[in-house]
């Protein structure tokens, strides 16, 4: 008998929804939430009340994309976390509530843990063991993965994550939030003439909260001598800033495959939606003779797509949970 699961993901800012048969992606439903740009930054209490508002018609749109009757689900998987706690309060609600009704068993799932695996909705897959370079809003983690169900976390930031360090210094630059694919664009017209540092950090752990204060000095300084400073200079200033991120990431990454003496490596998060990361990591993959592996967009940033395909694995496991279940933050 085929297994079909559906899924939600609300631990952020994006309500999503997803239908799962046998780990193939049949529907993969999100709905962003706007109402955070005009604050620079998402309001938790905003997100969990749009949370609550378009659960019903995203998962709505999302069996009926699917093509899949509710009485046709095996599983409801939902995100226990990390996130935000009234965020995922919604989700992991409504799951219950869902469950209940229909008679199902339910799959928690970890969302940093379902990033990674989203790299099996598609072909082609990486071969376990390999490393997989996880950048989102929240987090940033190099992990090993020896199987589904197996991830360990070599190294991690110890203050912002990859994401942060796009939204943050984009906000410096006045752009809107999530400054992060605002950046990505304005790049792709600049290059990348003004140096910032790389954080000497042991290991394979990052540091992105110096650079930040690095980008503040030298816009201050900048704006000192010409105050139309980032207007003429948006471009290069995206792309230099890009290009750093993009250095430290892979540097690290780069120390993790010698390290292990991997070669299946992959990058999965929001952040790998960003251009120059894609580009400067194939290009890298070639230099090392690695096989690269990088998601496609819709299963880049938030999306309950992941959620499902990492509880499709769970189910085949028998790892589900009770009604007990409560949401985690970090
Ligand atoms: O994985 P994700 O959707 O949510 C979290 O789990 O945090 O990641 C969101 C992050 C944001 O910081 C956003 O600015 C960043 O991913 N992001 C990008 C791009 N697309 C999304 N950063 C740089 N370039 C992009 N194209
Ligand atoms: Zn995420």
């Amino acid at each position: 008998m085929p297994v079909t699961i559906l899924a939600i993901e609300s631990s952020c800012d994006d309500t999503s929804v997803a239908v799962i048969k046998d780990g193939v992606v049949l529907s993969n439903c999100v709905a962003n939430q706007e109402a955070h740009i005009q604050y620079g930054g998402v309001v938790p209490e905003v997100a969990s009340r749009a949370h609550q508002v378009n659960m019903v018609p995203v998962l709505e749109m999302a069996l009926k994309k699917a093509g899949i009757h509710k009485r046709e689900l095996q599983a409801i998987a939902f995100t226990r976390g990390p996130g935000l706690m009234g965020s995922l309060i919604v989700g992991v609600s409504f799951a219950k509530a869902l469950a209940l009704s229909l008679d199902l068993p339910m799959i928690e799932v970890n969302h940093m843990h379902a990033h990674v695996l989203a790299h099996f909705a598609e072909n082609p897959k990486p071969k376990f063991p390999f490393l997989c370079l996880t950048v989102s809003g929240g987090h940033t983690q190099i992990v090993l993965v020896r199987d589904f169900l197996d991830q360990e976390v070599l190294g991690q930031t110890l203050d912002d994550a990859a994401g942060e360090a796009f939204d943050k210094s984009g906000k410096l630059l006045g752009l809107d939030y999530p400054a992060g694919p605002i950046l990505d664009k304005l790049a792709r017209n600049g290059k990348p003439v003004y140096p910032f540092p790389i954080p000497n950090i042991e290991g394979l752990d990052f540091s992105f909260s110096g650079l930040k204060t690095s980008i503040l000095y030298f816009l201050k300084k900048q704006l000192a001598d010409n105050e139309n400073f980032i207007k003429e200079n948006i471009n290069d200033i995206c792309a230099s800033i890009q290009d750093i991120i993009v250095t430290i990431l892979l540097k690290k990454l780069q120390k993790a495959a010698k390290e292990t003496g991997i070669n299946e490596i992959a990058i999965a998060g929001g952040v790998s939606a960003n251009s120059g990361l894609r580009n400067a990591f194939e290009a890298l993959g070639k230099e090392e003779g690695w096989n690269t592996y990088i998601p496609a967009f819709q299963f880049c940033t938030d999306n309950a797509g992941m959620i499902g395909v990492t509880a499709h694995y769970k189910y085949l496991a028998g790892e589900f949970c009770t009604h007990e279940v409560a949401p985690y933050t970090r």
